[in-house]
């Protein structure tokens, strides 16, 4: 459930119409409902009602936007990072230091540095080189570094191949079958406090079978674990919930998720940890935009050119990614057109024969289920500037992230004195 609905035909985000938005602000603009945000923060808190003490880390990479963050800081919720940006911010929103976990394949020697400089709670090391490399950072700094081990399962998590993270050939964790004889090793290591295991097979998950069957797995691994004399005290799930993108699709609940968590868990004796993204920020946010102009086609629907594009929202060019598009004030008229933006690739197209309210040149719309992953992977590309973000809170809004314009951007370049 979200809070952008129409009211007396316009869609509003809570109680701010959507067009005071586009008027003060202009468009493309991200925009979030807080009161989304802290309900799904609590409905996923309370779907893991069946499990004892459980740490839920936001992924920052589905929204780092700062205000989001403070909004989950304020629900209890800690942070996953995966990268020092990540970390900074999550400190910076107030998340306590020994909330934050250290996600991510390719930690610099700089970012491990700054993840025990900042105290933070877990590392979760991607391979045995890694827990070295940490290892020896700790010693020098005189502290031992809190690490879960991160296996790969190979399970195939049955969403799109770019974000499946849990199959043998994906670059992510250690393979299960050697992830023993590593975990002992690096327990070995007086730099490092190995407490426990980590999993994450992939993101926007439509099926609990595959969560469950890396579960299972982890499980059977925790047990080796301590019959070969090692302490396990901790396991992170990882994130991946998916949400749906289409009015009327069906996906697992989180309370049907927490369900399964607590049954394959019960008998871990461990303190379970979270990584969920997508699930707490995606329905939260749309990304409204303004129709540029509809443009005739050959024969087919019409192009309806829409002033955000592939650089502001990159889910549909990147992934064949739906978002539901709709009319802010819709008539009530309907028609089929293929959505697109105005950059100069065929692949900057959010829609193909979208059946969609009408629309023409000026009226506003939405992307909607924008809220993660979406303003956090937008680019400059065709020198189009950096979007804008606002935060809805009750009849009231703030600008979160200001447009960065093409101008700034371009006003960091430098052109050598010697092509002059
Ligand atoms: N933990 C780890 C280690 C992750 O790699 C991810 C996501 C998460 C947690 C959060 O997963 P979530 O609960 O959001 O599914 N840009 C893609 C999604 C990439 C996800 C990467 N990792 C998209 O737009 O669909």
């Amino acid at each position: 459930m979200d809070h952008f609905e129409l009211k007396d035909g316009v869609l509003h985000a809570e109680d701010v119409p959507l067009p005071r938005i586009a008027e003060e602000v202009g468009t493309p603009v991200y925009i979030y409902s807080r009161a989304t945000l802290a309900r799904h923060a609590r409905v996923f808190r309370e779907a893991l009602a069946g499990v004892d003490n459980p740490h839920i880390a936001f992924a920052v990479k589905a929204n780092p936007n700062l205000a989001v963050l403070k909004i989950l800081a304020s629900e209890g919720y800690g942070a996953d990072v995966v990268s020092g940006g990540e970390l900074a911010r999550a400190l910076a929103a107030g998340m306590k230091p020994a909330d934050i976990v250290f996600s991510g394949v390719g930690k610099t020697h700089a970012e491990l540095v700054q993840g025990l400089e900042a105290d933070i709670g877990q590392f979760n090391i991607e391979s045995e080189e890694e827990g070295y490399e940490l290892a020896a950072i700790a010693a020098r700094h005189g502290k031992r570094a809190a690490c879960a081990l991160r296996v790969n399962p190979d399970v195939d998590a049955r969403t799109h191949e770019k974000i499946s993270t849990g199959k043998r050939e994906n670059k992510f964790g250690v393979p299960l079958d050697r992830a023993a004889d590593i975990y002992g090793r690096l327990a070995q290591e007086d730099g490092l406090d190995m407490r426990g295991v980590a999993v994450h097979i992939g993101s926007q998950l439509s099926t609990l079978e595959p969560l469950e069957t890396a579960f299972g797995k982890v499980g059977a691994l925790i047990a080796e674990l301590r019959a070969a004399g090692c302490t396990v005290t901790h396991a992170d799930l990882g994130g991946g919930l998916g949400v749906p993108y289409k009015a009327g699709e069906n996906l697992p609940s989180p309370a049907e998720y927490g369900a399964m968590v607590a049954r394959v868990t019960r008998d871990w004796g461990v303190q379970l940890m979270f990584e969920p993204g997508r699930v707490i920020a995606g329905n939260a946010g749309v990304l409204l935009t303004r129709v540029i102009r509809a443009k005739r086609s050959g024969n087919g629907p019409p192009f309806v050119v829409v002033d955000a594009a592939m650089n502001d929202l990159a889910r549909p060019a990147m992934y064949g990614a739906w978002h539901d598009f709709d009319a802010v004030a819709p008539t009530g008229d309907r028609m089929t057109a293929h959505i697109v933006g105005p950059i100069c690739e065929t692949g900057d197209t959010f829609a193909m024969d979208r059946e969609c309210d009408a629309l023409v040149a000026g009226d506003l719309a939405v992307f909607r289920t924008a809220g993660a992953y979406g303003a956090t992977m937008a680019s400059s590309y065709n020198s189009r500037g950096f979007v804008a973000e606002a935060l809805v809170d009750g009849d009231r809004y703030a600008v979160v992230a200001d447009r960065i314009a093409a101008a700034a951007i371009m006003d960091a370049e430098r052109v050598p004195e010697w092509l002059t």
